[in-house]
């Protein structure tokens, strides 16, 4: 079979020593976002979502699908509402919202589901707060998302039906893809007539060169923040806790020593990376770690692999949460650098702090289930065994 062929991706460069993933990253001229960002569909996929979107290759038109110079008009947009400054203005409702969520996880029992109560549901209420969604439809928004990064997995995209044709996985996410649509449409027209402090109202009210956003566009933005909010949060939430529920000594050592804790954090977020790629596009002739590579070739750079470069990180499948330094790429590095960067580490340090303020100790209770996805993914149950304090 050749490229052309359905069920094959197009050929593509995989990247996965550190230096060159963060070299391909800071390098925005060079490597191009556009035009295909994810290896999301087989070649039959992407003829999908031509269809589907008018033209291009993408589902969703996000700022992880635009380069220089609209991709910086559209980041600034809401650019400010992400940064440490902010953020601690909803500092205190974050730990409000960790409290009850650990509240449910006490009152679950003994043995309890760590993704479903806690893992999952955190995270998601966090972006939603922030998006000014309302508690009701939340549940609304995790299907969709889980439909939209797990749509292979037949857990998470709800069909229950295991090995399903790309075609049908395609057709499950661009389900998904029309539903957020409808629900944001209506959001839009909320925030016209009544703006509030939400990023909501920031995008639906907001203009790029002096023009307000068309509708792919703004659907595109409220998609990305409200997708790239929980799912990537949820993994390294859940990755932070398995490791912390199989090394008993250090969960009791950081319950003493709280400056531990950002440690923890970060080296979970390496540990787990759960954006496991994204895809760049050859502006012209160049190279990479000596590889020649042509103008328009597709290049992966895959932060799994970036993150256990032993040429960087000892002992590299280690969780170690004294690592020093751990400059990892589990964020991407560059013009296109996790905008919620300052939140997912915020929302999880309070969750960790209030989860050992309550909990005396936890170990496996089962063996836990990672979700199928090259995309976005972890785990999608853990089984815990918890004692409150
Ligand atoms: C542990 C959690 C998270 C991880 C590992 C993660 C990872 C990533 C990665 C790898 C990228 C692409 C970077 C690149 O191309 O260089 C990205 C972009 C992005 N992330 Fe995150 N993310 C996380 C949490 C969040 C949160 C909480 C939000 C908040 C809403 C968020 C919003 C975004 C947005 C909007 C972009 C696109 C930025 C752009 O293209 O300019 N992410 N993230």
């Amino acid at each position: 079979m050749d490229a052309g062929d359905p069920g094959i991706h197009p050929p593509f460069w995989l990247v996965t020593r550190y230096e060159d993933v963060m070299r391909v990253s800071k390098d925005n001229a060079t490597f191009l976002n556009n035009p295909r960002t994810v290896v999301f569909s087989l070649t039959e996929g992407i003829e999908f979502a031509k269809a589907f979107s008018g033209g291009t290759e993408h589902m969703v038109a996000s700022l992880v699908t635009f380069d220089a110079p609209v991709h910086m008009k559209y980041r600034k947009l809401t650019q400010d509402w992400f940064m440490p400054k902010n953020l601690r203005t909803i500092e205190d409702e974050i730990r409000g919202i960790a409290s009850a969520t650990v509240d449910r996880l006490i009152a679950a029992g003994e043995e309890v589901d760590f993704c479903k109560l806690v893992s999952a549901p955190y995270p998601l209420h966090v972006v939603m707060q922030i998006l000014g969604v309302p508690e009701e439809d939340e549940p609304l928004m995790l299907t969709l998302t889980q439909q939209m990064f797990g749509g292979s997995d037949e857990d998470l995209n709800q069909s229950g039906m295991k090995d399903l044709s790309p075609e049908a996985i395609t057709q499950i996410v661009a389900g998904a893809v029309k539903n957020f649509e409808q629900y944001f449409a209506k959001i839009t027209a909320d925030r016209r007539a009544n703006p509030q402090g939400d990023v909501a109202s920031t995008i639906a009210n907001a203009t790029v060169d002096g023009e307000p956003l068309n509708d792919r566009d703004m659907m595109g933005y409220y998609i990305i923040v409200a997708a790239a909010g929980h799912d990537t949060t949820s993994a390294s939430t859940a990755g932070a806790m398995m490791a912390l529920a199989k090394d008993h000594e250090q969960w009791a050592r950081v319950r003493e020593d709280r400056s531990l804790l950002p440690g923890i954090v970060e080296e979970a977020i390496r540990w787990t990376s759960p954006v496991q790629h994204f895809m760049r596009t050859a502006a012209e002739d160049t190279e990479i770690g000596g590889q020649p590579i042509a103008k328009g070739d597709w290049i992966m750079i895959n932060y799994i692999a970036a993150n256990h470069d032993p040429a960087v990180f000892d002992d590299p499948r280690r969780f170690d949460a004294a690592r020093t330094p751990n400059r990892h790429l589990a964020f991407g590095a560059g013009a296109h650098q996790c905008l919620g960067l300052h939140l997912a580490r915020l929302e999880m340090r309070i969750l960790f702090e209030v989860l050992l303020d309550r909990i005396e100790s936890v170990e496996l209770a089962g063996e836990p289930a990672r979700s199928k996805s090259t995309f976005v993914g972890g785990l999608k149950t853990l089984p815990l065994k918890i004692k409150p304090a």
